[in-house]
This record gives C-alpha cells, structure tokens and sequence, in this order.
C-alpha cells in the first residue's frame, strides 16, 4: 500500500544513512528496519533474538541489516550494548521495544518492575547512553501509545507520582493494565521532553503506533479478554496499518524537513501533534524532578 508517508519519503535516498532500531527484530520495529534498509540505509537491529519469520534470510541478502543482542530487561546489558557503538555512528536511533502491561506484577532479575524496566527505564538509561552515538542534527523516534488521546485516558488522573513501579497494593485486574500502559506513556513522555531540552541539537519524538498488526499481546502474555478483542482488528478487517506500512510513518518522522524543527514533540499515528497542555498544566515541575531523581536512584550507576 502506497499512503501520503510512502510518497512523501521517496523524496529521500537513505544511502549512506546509518540507523539503529531497538526492537527491530519483530512487529513495528522489523517493519520500520525494512522500510529503512530498503530505501538504502544501513540498518543495526536491535532485540533479544531473531526470529523465524522470514527476516533471518534478509539479513543475509541485504547487508545493509545487521543484528545485536541487547536484553533491555537488564541495565547492566544496555549499557554493555550502548558500549558497542562509537560516537556519532547513527544518523537515526528509533526505540520501538516495548511490552504491553499485564496487570500484574512482575520483577526483573535486577528487582525493578518489568513493565517500568521494558518500557520506559530501559530507554532513560539506554536514550542517555546511545544519545552520543547519535551525530549533530540525527533523530531519535520513540514509539508507544499515547496516553491524552488513549480510549483509556481516564486513568490519567490515577497517575501517582509515589508509585512509579506499581508497589501499591492492587488488585490484579484489566483496569490495572491500562493504567500501566498509561503511566508508562507519561514518564517516556516526560524523558523525551527531558531530552530534547538536554540536547537541543538533536532531535526527539514520540510517536502513537494506532493499530499496527503484530504479535504484541502473545508476546506479552496479556491475560485480558477485553484487550485482545480490541486488538482482533489487527488480524482481521479493522487493522489499520501493517508493521511495514507503519515503517514508512516513522521513517517520515526521521527524515521530514519541517518535523525535523522540532523537538520534544508527542505525534499520533498520522503525524499530527498530540496536544497535552491540559495534562501538562497539572503535573508540576518538581513532580518532574523527582521522577527524574527516582529513575536515577532504580537504574544506579547504569548511566555513568
Ligand atoms: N502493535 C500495536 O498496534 C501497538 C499499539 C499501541 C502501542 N504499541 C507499542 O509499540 C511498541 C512495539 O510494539 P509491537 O507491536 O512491535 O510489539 P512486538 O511485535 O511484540 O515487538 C516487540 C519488540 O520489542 C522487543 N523486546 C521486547 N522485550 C525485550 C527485551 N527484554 N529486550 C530486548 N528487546 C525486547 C522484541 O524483541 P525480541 O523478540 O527480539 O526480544 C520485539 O522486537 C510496544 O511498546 C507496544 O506497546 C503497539
């Protein structure tokens, strides 16, 4: 399928661009890997395995892919993982790893909840360490829901700032899903905008996938009933794009003069800004210190 994204992209040779996609080796991120390498670009892909999904083979076809391990459910494999690289390798680093919250709680072998490690302290330690090896001017995209425009943006006013990693007690139920999903959006949010204020020669975005055909559910073994029907439409009529289509999205985000502008910016799936003032207006800044100071203190020495 050829979308407004496709066409305006082929304005743009990628040769000679170099670009890293964590997540890359399923679902939203192998489709942006392809989409990238296709159009000249040599790619690094980034997960824990490649899959037996056809992809393997075109990495021995295309040189342009490459893979590299990284488990981000470990601090201490992100940061060997960002050590790979040298700076300034990349011209475009797109984070598209991601689980969707099962409601429960789980822990990570280095003790910190799996959903916060997944997604959203992976990419505070590993955003910090991989931004260097970005070159002046590159572009870093981060895909994961939204949460102002989320059908469940309700749960927006239960964010709790003194329960960044689910400790409360809770009830093991869908509702506690969808708050997860909703917390995690805001603190990756509040990173980005953190980031592109850190470095304002490099340029951040965080992007809503909509609906995009993947295995996202069976891989995060979400028990719901509720959440998968309304993600059927991903194997059935109502699916909106395909990992590759939605490829051509986010290479759009990379590579667009004008979004190029700007930085620190949360999109919906069609590339128009997400307005969050309202929201914004109501967490306060030292709210944002401290959830900066507390993502420090979980993560430790992994940064440095
Ligand atoms: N698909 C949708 O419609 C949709 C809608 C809303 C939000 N999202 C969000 O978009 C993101 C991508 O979703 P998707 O549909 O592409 O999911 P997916 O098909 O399940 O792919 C997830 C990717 O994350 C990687 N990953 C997961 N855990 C990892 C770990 N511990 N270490 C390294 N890599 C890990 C996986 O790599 P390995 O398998 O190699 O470990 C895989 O490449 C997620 O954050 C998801 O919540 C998706």
């Amino acid at each position: 399928m050829s979308d407004k994204f496709s066409t305006a992209n082929n304005k743009h040779v990628l040769n000679g661009r170099s670009a890293l996609v964590i997540g890359g080796t399923q679902g939203i991120g192998m489709g942006v890997a392809q989409v990238l390498a296709e159009r000249g670009a040599s790619v690094v892909v980034a997960g824990r395995n490649l899959h037996q999904d056809g992809n393997r083979t075109n990495y021995s076809k295309e040189k342009q892919l490459q893979f590299s391990k990284v488990d981000l459910a470990s601090n201490v494999d992100i940061k060997r993982f960002a050590g790979t690289f040298s700076d300034e390798q990349f011209d475009y680093i797109v984070w598209s790893a991601g689980i969707f919250p099962s409601g429960a709680r789980r822990e990570t072998n280095e003790g910190v909840e799996l959903t916060f490690q997944i997604d959203y302290l992976s990419k505070f330690v590993g955003l910090q360490l991989l931004t260097p090896k970005l070159k002046e001017g590159g572009r870093i995209v981060t895909i994961l829901s939204p949460y102002v425009e989320s059908l469940w943006g309700r749960f927006i006013s239960q964010f709790d700032v003194d329960d960044l990693e689910f400790k409360k007690p809770k009830r093991f139920e869908e509702t506690q899903a969808h708050k997860m999903n909703i917390t995690l959006s805001i603190l990756t949010d509040l990173l980005i905008k953190r980031l592109s204020e850190q470095h304002p020669t490099k340029f951040f975005s965080h992007v809503h996938p909509g609906q995009v055909g993947s295995n996202l559910l069976k891989n995060s073994e979400v028990p719901f009933q509720t959440i998968k029907e309304l993600f059927a439409g991903n194997q059935h009529a109502s699916i909106k794009r395909t990992p590759v289509e939605y490829g051509e999205v986010a290479v759009f985000l990379l590579t667009d003069e004008d979004i190029g502008k700007k930085s620190g910016t949360f999109y919906d799936s069609e590339v128009k800004e997400i307005d969050q003032s309202e929201f914004e207006k109501k967490i306060s800044k030292q709210d944002v210190d401290k959830i900066w100071e507390y993502s420090k203190r979980v993560s430790n020495t992994y940064v440095i």
